[in-house]
């Protein structure tokens, strides 16, 4: 099972308490490894967070910073304890942007889980659906314009390898906090069958408890409605 995350209301959770919003991002971070915990516990196999869209810059120039000091701590510190879990970590998104140390930290944390084979986690950073479909097309229109790809190859399978999910599964659910009804350019692509779980608690608040129901739901629809087999399997070249 697949499951996307938007991470939502850290900003709100901590205002309504009279604390800066950073202070919710880090309380967010800290939730992450209660519910990342509680899904290798479900033996969830894929886990993708929305960590930091591509409108994320927007954001009053204090906050990004403290953004970016959390995405600093972990990938460098708290996420390479997951390597000893087995978990593998692949970060989605455009990351020239982010100062050289995230970058840096980032080719070290995937480097060094590569090789794991236990719950995959993709961190959405600089992360925006209609840009990923962009990045992948361009990409096809060059193996197009240097001969290495015929136009009538190019159908929908192919198409997902481009993404920055390559070869993964899609999300069978996908999960948004503090109760904003929408996707917010958040793997437009992959979601297209996705089923959607909407929880009115603020991330920091969201429990393992909350996870658990989410899943239960998400069942529930799949046993009732069954699932949609969304991309016929073809041998390609890529
Ligand atoms: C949305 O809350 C959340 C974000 C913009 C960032 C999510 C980041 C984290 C949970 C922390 C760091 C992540 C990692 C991977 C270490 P919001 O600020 O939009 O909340 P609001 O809607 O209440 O303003």
């Amino acid at each position: 099972m697949h499951i996307g995350i938007i991470l939502d209301g850290n900003g709100r959770w901590a205002s309504d308490k009279g604390l800066p919003r950073s202070i919710g991002h880090k309380r967010g971070a800290e939730n992450l490894e209660t519910i990342l915990f509680e899904c290798k516990r479900l033996n969830v196999l894929t886990v993708t967070l929305y960590a930091f869209s591509t409108e994320n810059w927007n954001r009053p120039i204090y906050e990004v910073k403290a953004l970016m000091s959390l995405f600093k701590y972990y990938l460098n510190k708290k996420f390479t304890s997951l390597h000893e879990e087995n978990v593998r970590v692949t970060i989605i998104g455009e990351v020239s942007p982010f100062p050289k140390i995230i970058k840096k930290y980032i080719k070290n944390i995937e480097n060094l889980t590569e090789s794991n084979d236990g719950i995959q986690l993709n961190l959405a950073m600089n992360y925006g659906g209609r840009d990923e479909i962009v990045r992948a097309t361009k990409k096809i229109s060059q193996h197009v314009l240097d001969g290495s790809l015929e136009l009538d190859n190019i159908d929908e399978l192919l198409f997902s390898k481009f993404l920055d999910t390559g070869q993964q599964s899609y999300p069978d659910l996908i999960i948004r906090t503090a109760g904003e009804m929408r996707l917010s350019n958040f793997l437009l692509w992959q979601a297209a069958y996705s089923e959607l779980y909407f929880s009115n608690k603020a991330w920091p608040d969201f429990t393992r408890q909350d996870l658990r129901e989410a899943i239960e739901i998400y069942t529930n629809r799949s046993r009732k409605f069954g699932r949609v087999t969304h991309v016929k399997k073809k041998p390609s070249n890529f």
